[in-house]
């Protein structure tokens, strides 16, 4: 079942209609699928041009790798050599489907688009129904990074893709907003001990508590980090800076009205990350939408959630 094509748009060009999604990824097609932590723009991942095609449509640089999203753990075995590194089965198995992402040693299934040439490859299951079912019909893997265009806030909306990417995507899967509205967070399970690359929608905590280890499992910081995960990235079009708390903020606003600039605060508070979370990407698009040219963004505390959205934000505010 299909939803009515948004007037001005190309007739199917956004729904919820599986059997479209699947005829397009098929044909080499691009589809924005939705996922519990931000839209995806996807393709086969065993299609060269269709991989290809992501990069061009995103102006993504060619070696930065993008995650694969299988149906199951058994298919993520598939996409890897066996077996999977004793973390990454230990993780998958307690997070998937979720927003989680291992990285493990590459298989010979996966082609090089996917992973600039890399030994590794980014595997995840998202948890998603609509995205679970076109991959489990799909059968194969799905090469998706966010549906944004490089450098640019993620979309947690089938109306952003459409507002950010228009024609360069040829379907839409309509799933709603997403729950989580962070990536997932990413753990390199191809070093001892593994290392979280980018903080997301499972807390570093609970990635710790599951490896059982009490130190060592930290962020690499600088120049370890995956490519792709530059200081300036998820950026709005305002400036952003930042504030430790309500007070802070309330002083830099002040600050930048002096000077005459539209100002915006963000400050949701400090005791619900998970809504925090999943608006942050929303505030963003909208702060840009309403004129503001400086936002103040109050960071959460750095537990659970909060540090994917501090992470976020302070790439937000690197400057360009
Ligand atoms: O939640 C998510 O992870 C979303 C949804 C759509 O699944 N995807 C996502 O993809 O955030 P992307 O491409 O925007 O971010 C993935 C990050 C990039 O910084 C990329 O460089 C890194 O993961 N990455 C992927 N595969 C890698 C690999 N083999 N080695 C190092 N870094 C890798
Ligand atoms: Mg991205």
């Amino acid at each position: 079942m299909s939803r009515a094509p948004r007037e001005g748009r190309p007739a199917g060009a956004i729904g919820s209609d599986v059997d479209h999604a699947l005829e397009v990824l098929r044909g080499g097609g691009l589809v924005a699928i939705p996922t519990e932590t931000v839209y995806g723009l996807a393709a086969d991942a065993e299609q060269a041009d269709a991989v290809r095609r992501i990069f061009a449509v995103k102006d993504r640089p060619p070696d930065h790798p993008l995650i694969v999203h299988v149906q199951s753990l058994a298919a993520a075995r598939t996409w890897t050599t066996q077996p999977l590194p004793a973390a990454a089965e230990q993780l998958a198995r307690a997070c998937w489907p979720g927003p989680l992402s291992v990285l493990v040693p590459r298989g010979a299934r996966v082609i090089d688009q996917v992973t600039g040439g890399r030994d590794t490859v980014g595997l995840r299951v998202p948890a998603h129904p609509l995205t679970a079912e076109l991959l489990e019909r799909f059968g194969g893997g799905l090469a998706a990074p966010s549906a944004n265009r490089f450098g640019r806030v993620s979309p947690t909306t089938a109306e952003h893709v459409l507002g950010d990417l228009g024609d360069d995507v040829d379907y839409v899967l309509d799933g709603g907003p997403c729950p989580v509205g962070v990536e997932s967070t990413i753990v390199d399970c191809t070093v001892t001990p593994p290392q979280v690359l980018r903080p997301g929608g499972i807390p570093t905590e609970d990635i710790s508590r599951l490896l059982g280890e009490s130190d060592g499992l930290g962020r690499v910081s600088g120049g370890q980090r995956a490519p792709g995960m530059l200081e300036s990235h998820y950026a709005p079009r305002c400036r952003v800076v930042l504030a430790e708390s309500s007070e802070a903020a309330t002083a830099l606003a002040a600050a930048e009205r002096i000077a005459a600039r539209e100002v915006g605060v963000l400050d949701p508070g400090p005791d619900d990350l998970v809504a925090y979370a999943q608006g942050l990407y929303r505030w963003l698009r909208e702060a840009d939408d309403a004129g503001v040219s400086v936002l103040v963004a109050v960071l959460p505390p750095p537990d659970g959630l909060g540090h994917a959205v501090r992470d976020r934000l302070q790439k937000a505010a690197a400057r360009r």
